[in-house]
C-alpha cells in the first residue's frame, strides 16, 4: 500500500515509538471558498486541484485517544459507536496504519460541536485532531507540514485543518503526494463573517468519497473544473490580498455552485440540495439584489455557509434566527 511508504517516509524510526497512556487534541474544521472535489489517487487522496479555505476557529473536534487492554471502541459525542458502522470502520483502519508494529487498542472518544457529516465538514475536523492527539500519544513531534500529509490520508479536506485563517491546500506534483498539504496564507480578515444556516441536521445521503468518484467518472462536465478552480483561487487570493468582499463572496459563490451544477450532470445525479435549501438560495439572491452584500457556499451536505462582513451580523442575524456566526 502507498499510504505505508508515505507513513514510513515520514515517521521514519519514531514508527517503533511506544505510546503513552493518553492523549487528547483538538483541530477546528475548515469551509472552503475553492472546492476541491475530484481526486487523481483515490488511496493518497491526492486532488484534481488546488483549494482554499477558511478554518472556524472554535468549531471542531476534540479527540481523546487511550491505550487500553480491552478492544477498540469509540465514544463519538457521548454515545457508543457499533463497530460495524462506517464511521468506526474509516477511523479504526485509519489507526490501524499507524500501530502495525505496535498492535495496541484504543478507547477514542471524538467530541463535535458541529453536526456529523452534514456537509460541514466534520471529517475534516476529525481526522486532523486524531494525527494531532497521535503525534501527542507517540511523541512524534512532526511539523504541522508532516501532519497535514497524515490527515489528508485520512480526509482530503482534513488537511487545511491544522492551521488557522486562511489555507490553501496545494494539490503539489510529486507522486507520493509528499508536496500535497496545507499551505497557511498569513493574511488576516477580522470584519469578515461566517454564519452556518443549518438546513438539516441529518446524514448525508452519499459520502463525498462516492461523489466524487461518481462525478470524475460520468459527468461531462468535470473537464471544465480544473480551468475553474485555477481561475477562482487566482480571484480569491486577490480578493484576501485586497479585502474586496464583493470579489470574494461572487468567486465562492459561484464556484461552489458550479460544482453542484457538475454532481448534478453526474449519472446517477448527485443533489445535496434539498428544497429548504434552494428557498435559502432564493432569499439570498433576493436580499442581494435589495442592497445586501451577502453570498453563500456549499459542501456535500443540504446546509449553507452563508458570507458577509461584520457591520451586517445584526442584519442577517434578524433575518435567519437561527445561524451561529463565526468571525475571522
Ligand atoms: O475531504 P472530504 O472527502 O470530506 O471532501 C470534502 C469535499 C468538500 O467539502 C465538498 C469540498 C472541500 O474542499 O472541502
Amino acid at each position: 500500500m502507498k499510504k505505508f511508504d508515505v507513513i514510513n517516509a515520514i515517521l521514519g524510526e519514531r514508527i517503533n515509538n511506544v505510546p503513552q497512556s493518553i492523549a487528547t487534541a483538538f483541530a477546528p474544521t475548515n469551509i472552503a471558498l475553492c472546492k476541491y472535489w475530484g481526486k487523481r489517487d483515490t488511496e493518497l487522496n491526492l486532488p484534481k486541484t488546488s483549494s482554499l479555505s477558511i478554518t472556524l476557529d472554535g468549531k471542531g473536534t476534540t479527540t481523546t485517544i487511550r491505550v487500553v487492554d480491552s478492544s477498540d471502541n469509540i465514544i463519538f459525542n457521548g454515545k457508543p459507536i457499533h463497530s460495524d458502522s462506517t464511521f468506526s470502520r474509516r477511523l479504526l483502519a485509519f489507526l490501524d496504519l499507524f500501530r502495525l508494529k505496535n498492535p495496541v487498542r484504543f478507547h477514542i472518544e471524538c467530541d463535535s460541536n458541529i453536526p456529523l457529516s452534514a456537509g460541514l465538514a466534520s471529517s475534516a475536523s476529525g481526522f486532523a485532531s486524531i494525527v494531532l492527539a497521535l503525534n501527542q500519544l507517540y511523541g512524534w513531534q512532526l511539523s504541522l507540514e508532516d501532519l497535514s500529509i497524515l490527515a489528508r490520508l485520512g480526509s482530503g479536506s482534513a488537511c487545511r485543518s491544522l492551521w488557522n485563517g486562511f489555507v490553501e491546500w496545494k494539490m503539489g506534483l510529486k507522486e507520493d503526494g509528499m508536496d500535497s498539504h496545507g499551505y497557511p496564507i498569513p493574511k488576516k480578515w477580522p470584519e469578515l463573517c461566517m454564519g452556518l444556516l443549518l438546513i438539516n441536521r441529518g446524514e448525508k445521503a452519499i459520502s463525498s468519497r462516492s461523489a466524487m468518484e461518481r462525478t470524475q467518472l460520468t459527468s461531462p462536465l468535470y473537464a471544465l473544473w480544473p480551468k475553474k478552480v485555477n481561475d477562482d483561487l487566482l480571484l480569491i487570493k486577490e480578493a484576501i490580498a485586497t479585502h474586496d468582499f464583493s470579489l470574494l463572496g461572487k468567486t465562492a459563490e459561484s464556484n461552489a455552485m458550479t460544482m453542484h451544477a457538475i454532481m448534478l450532470s453526474a449519472w446517477p445525479s448527485i443533489c445535496y440540495s434539498q428544497p429548504a435549501t434552494l428557498a435559502a438560495m432564493q432569499q439570498i439572491w433576493k436580499l442581494r439584489q435589495e442592497g445586501l452584500e451577502i453570498y453563500f457556499t456549499q459542501d456535500a451536505g443540504p446546509n449553507l455557509k452563508l458570507l458577509f462582513l461584520s457591520d451586517e451580523i445584526k442584519t442577517v442575524n434578524s433575518i435567519f434566527s437561527d445561524i451561529d456566526t463565526v468571525q475571522f
